[in-house]
């Protein structure tokens, strides 16, 4: 009869206490802690089985060539830091429904060379097959395994040597040497142990899907960031067709990568130039549009800004955004009245970004701004202006980072004019067919977007 040791986690942030506590000291969340029985032979002779390792100089060590699988994903491989690393762990979050079951079987199916073995814990082979019909199966080397099971899944990576392995998802997996149900959290710690011993001993590399929740914290597959070798999140609006694959932890590489894809009716496209889709050619020039300059990672970008600011109905004004920061458009609203003297107070605004693009970059302040002034004042911008800005609490204007970047970009998409930051007018260098319009302060901006 196997020694049962009990212990206690937060389902919220995973951190693990010896004893039951109401509040978890490491997230603040209340009631949040729960019991998990863990049977402690499995746990000791899984340790036991690990080779002991030697201290040694460090420049005694040799080095290790990097081999790198093509994954035949130009996007995916760019976000991995160049390709997979065999042997590696690599964990895919992302909320249900944003296309991740996609996203790994397009992997598998790939005509990439490799031998992929794709196990789901969430569909049968057949539901698979349909969805691979959908695809397109370019890959006679992949295999498909409906299973969840984790002894039986590591026997048959074992058996069939594959180069990459999804595991489709973590929290539908279990393993016999703990008795608690599938997706707690002791489940899920126990199964990615053994998957990365799996990985690591075999020289596979491994894909586990987990699903996070709305909030934005991986529930469950928080506790697997620090053990799994790269850590990539898939998001994006459900509602729209738009994914980004973020890099946001990797052992081999930057995480400053990401990824653009488009969801098709035969699944997911890269799409190299987010700029050229996510900007709209309109007939007429429009009021309350604006074009910002963006730099997401080390991606720069042209995005669409739309604002429209009325008359508030009623006694408090609204305030809707889609993609950008609540907080931020009030600090900016104020900005705008106290400095530029627009009477905001009185305004419902609402904020939108194109292909429900989510940006936390503030060198998009200065078009949000454009835009609601453009809106405000019911006249377009002038024609091909873009802006890169952030906006101070005095309403100065701040250099974004990479601003040279996103000139590059504006002028390479055919933009006339950039409005940007004076603190960089010496620094930088301009590229020929764009005006770089310098300002200062808000104040200057109307002037420098509007039309004479
Ligand atoms: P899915 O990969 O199942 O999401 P996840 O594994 O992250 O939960 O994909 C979800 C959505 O994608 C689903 O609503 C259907 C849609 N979809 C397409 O639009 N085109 C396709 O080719 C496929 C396979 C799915
Ligand atoms: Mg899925």
């Amino acid at each position: 009869m196997a020694k049962l040791k009990r212990t206690y986690f937060c389902t919220s942030c995973g951190y693990e206490t010896p004893k039951w506590l109401g509040r978890c000291p490491a997230c603040n969340e209340w009631n949040t802690i729960t019991e998990h029985v863990v049977a402690k032979e499995s746990q000791s002779s899984r340790i036991a089985s690990v080779p002991k390792a030697q201290p040694r100089k460090v420049q005694d060590i040799e080095e290790l060539a990097t081999r790198r699988i093509d994954l035949g994903n130009k996007e995916i491989n760019r976000v991995l830091g160049g390709g997979l690393v065999p042997g590696s762990l690599v964990l895919l979050g992302g909320e249900p429904g944003i296309g991740k079951s996609t996203l790994s079987l397009q992997l598998a199916l790939g005509d990439n060379g490799l031998r992929t073995l794709y196990v789901s814990g969430e569909e049968s082979a057949e539901q698979i097959k349909m969805r691979a019909n959908r695809i397109g199966i370019a890959n006679s080397e992949c295999t498909v395994y409906p299973e969840t099971l984790l002894e039986n899944i590591v026997a048959q990576i074992e058996d069939i040597r594959p180069d990459v392995v999804v595991i489709d998802s973590i929290q539908t997996m279990h393993t016999d040497t703990v008795e608690s149900s599938a997706g707690s959290v002791t489940q899920i710690r126990e199964c990615a142990a053994t998957l990365l011993h799996a990985a690591k001993s075999l020289g596979t590399a491994i894909f586990i899907i987990g699903h996070i929740t709305k909030d934005g914290t991986i529930a469950g597959p928080k506790i697997l960031e620090h053990i799994v070798d790269v850590v990539l999140q898939f998001e994006g609006d459900s509602n729209n067709t738009y994914r980004i694959l973020r890099g946001i932890k990797n052992r081999f590489g930057a995480t400053y990568e990401i990824g653009v894809f488009e969801m098709h009716d035969n699944g997911l496209t890269a799409v190299e130039n987010p700029s050229e889709i996510l900007l709209s050619h309109y007939d007429m020039p429009l009021s309350g549009i604006s074009v910002g300059a963006v730099v997401d990672g080390l991606r720069p970008y042209l995005i669409e800004v739309q604002a429209l600011v009325s008359g508030a109905a009623y006694g408090t004004p609204q305030r809707s955004t889609t993609g950008f920061d609540h907080r931020r458009l009030s600090m900016l609203l104020a900005v705008l009245e106290k400095r530029v003297g627009m009477k905001m107070f009185q305004k419902d605004v609402f904020l939108n970004f194109a292909g429900g693009f989510k940006i936390a970059d503030t060198g998009m302040d200065l078009a949000v701004v454009a835009a609601i002034i453009s809106s405000y004042y019911d006249r377009p911008l002038r024609e091909g202006v873009c802006c890169a800005g952030e906006i101070g609490l005095s309403g100065e204007v701040r250099p974004a980072p990479r601003t040279e970047q996103r000139i590059g970009e504006a002028a390479r998409l055919g933009f006339k004019r950039i409005v940007v930051s004076s603190f960089v007018e010496k620094t930088i260098k301009r590229p020929k067919g764009i005006e770089v319009v310098f300002i200062s302060s808000i104040e200057q901006l109307p002037a420098a977007v509007m039309q004479e």
